[in-house]
């Protein structure tokens, strides 16, 4: 019996800032950003599309009421909480009618999460073969207007069902793992922005990423690659990633990954970060977007969270994997967005949910088919 990813859905709200646009704003060379950082837009959340609507409308497409049935374990990763004990995953169980004997949970580490929530759904469905488990990425980036990240946000969620004799991706059991305790990426309780000693943080990810894959050498094979998959927090930080093989792996082994690479990027240039769901992004990314790769290929996805943790796991893509995928309408849903001026970039920055206990309704501009609807007596109603 194999276990892995059976289906991937994806959401993004639907607007987004040209990173052009911001440039100019910002006085900066846009080849900074389109070529220094790697990035092209960015999307841009409105209050109505929080991590659990946008958690809800990523896997609303994926899921079928068998599985809604079947599903025995949910988890929300997220750094981007919208309850310091609640779990999204328990709005997020109720949008998606999902049945009630489950576990449901959220996790948090950074970018890390849903790696955490994809290894423990590998154990939960190899413990119990005949139920599956929904693992949700869904995060908005902010750093904050004119902060040397500010290029580096996003918003999106990544759904993967996670099952036996999955028809998109059969993990492997083994996989390579390190933790420190690190200030490289933090956001205090208190703090809506993210703080990051940005130098440091990339400096971190390369160091954790050298190690794992030294590591994996004695381990696990790595020759037969076919990918090699990177949390992807700006395309540039994969790019530094993947260079730092050029030396130590054949040119023929380095064009190939580097050629998957530029495919697994695509949606993420456009996305930007969504932290949990980046490295699940560059997998839908390279799926829908490479037509190179074949069934029965071996690929390795390198995960990173500040704070920090990292993980190297690999999988095997299914035989006719491609069946499975909803690339035309992953493509619609970017192409539809509309394009924010800075100006209106920056009023949906600033607005902020009521803290006072009173009522908010939001007025979605492009409803999605989950949106917050409105807050009351400190509550979210969706
Ligand atoms: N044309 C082409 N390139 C240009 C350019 C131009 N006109 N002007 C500048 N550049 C290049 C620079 O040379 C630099 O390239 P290298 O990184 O290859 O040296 C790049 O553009 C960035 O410019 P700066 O060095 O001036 O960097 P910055 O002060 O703008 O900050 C950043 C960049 C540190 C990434 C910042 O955006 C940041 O702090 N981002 C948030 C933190 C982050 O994402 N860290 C990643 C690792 S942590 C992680 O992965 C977890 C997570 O998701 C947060």
């Amino acid at each position: 019996m194999t276990v892995g990813i059976d289906k991937i859905g994806f959401y993004t709200p639907q607007q987004y800032l040209d990173l052009i646009d911001l440039a100019h704003a910002r006085q900066v060379d846009p080849n900074k950003y389109l070529i220094g950082i790697g990035q092209q837009q960015m999307a841009v959340a409105d209050l109505d599309q929080d991590i659990v609507a946008m958690a809800a409308n990523a896997a609303e497409e994926i899921l079928t009421t068998a599985d809604r049935q079947e599903i025995g374990l949910l988890i929300v990763a997220t750094e981007s909480g919208v309850d310091q004990s609640k779990a999204a995953a328990l709005f997020v169980q109720e949008l998606l009618h999902i049945n009630n004997n489950i576990r449901a949970l959220e996790i948090k580490e950074a970018c890390y999460g849903a790696t955490a929530g994809l290894q423990f759904a590998y154990d939960f469905v190899s413990l119990y073969p005949n139920q599956k488990a929904l693992v949700i990425a869904a995060d908005i980036a902010r750093y904050g207007l004119q902060t040397a990240g500010e290029v580096t946000q996003g918003a999106g969620a990544v759904a993967m069902l996670v099952s036996k004799n999955p028809h998109i991706l059969a993990l492997e059991k083994e996989s390579i793992y390190q933790s420190q305790n690190a200030g490289d990426f933090w956001r205090p309780n208190y703090s809506q922005q993210a703080l990051a000693r940005g130098k440091y943080s990339e400096e971190l990810y390369l160091q954790m990423f050298t190690q794992i894959y030294q590591q994996a050498d004695s381990v696990i094979s790595k020759e037969s690659l076919a990918a090699l998959l990177f949390h992807i927090p700006f395309s540039k930080m994969g790019r530094k990633a993947l260079q730092t093989l050029k030396t130590k792996i054949s040119d023929v082994d380095y064009q190939r990954l580097l050629s998957r690479f530029e495919k697994s990027i695509i949606y993420g240039q456009t996305v930007g970060n969504i932290y949990t769901g980046s490295l699940y992004l560059s997998l839908l990314s390279l799926l829908e977007n490479d037509d190179s790769l074949q069934d029965n290929e071996r690929i390795a996805l390198f995960s990173y969270g500040s704070g920090a943790v990292a993980e190297l796991f690999f999988g095997h893509l299914q035989p006719h994997y491609r069946d499975y995928l909803n690339a035309t309408e992953h493509r619609q849903l970017l192409d539809e967005r509309q394009r924010l001026s800075v100006a209106e970039y920056e009023a949906i920055f600033k607005k902020q949910l009521v803290t006072d206990g009173s009522c908010q309704l939001i007025i979605p501009v492009r409803a999605a088919q989950h949106y917050l609807k409105k807050v009351d007596q400190h509550e979210r109603f969706y």
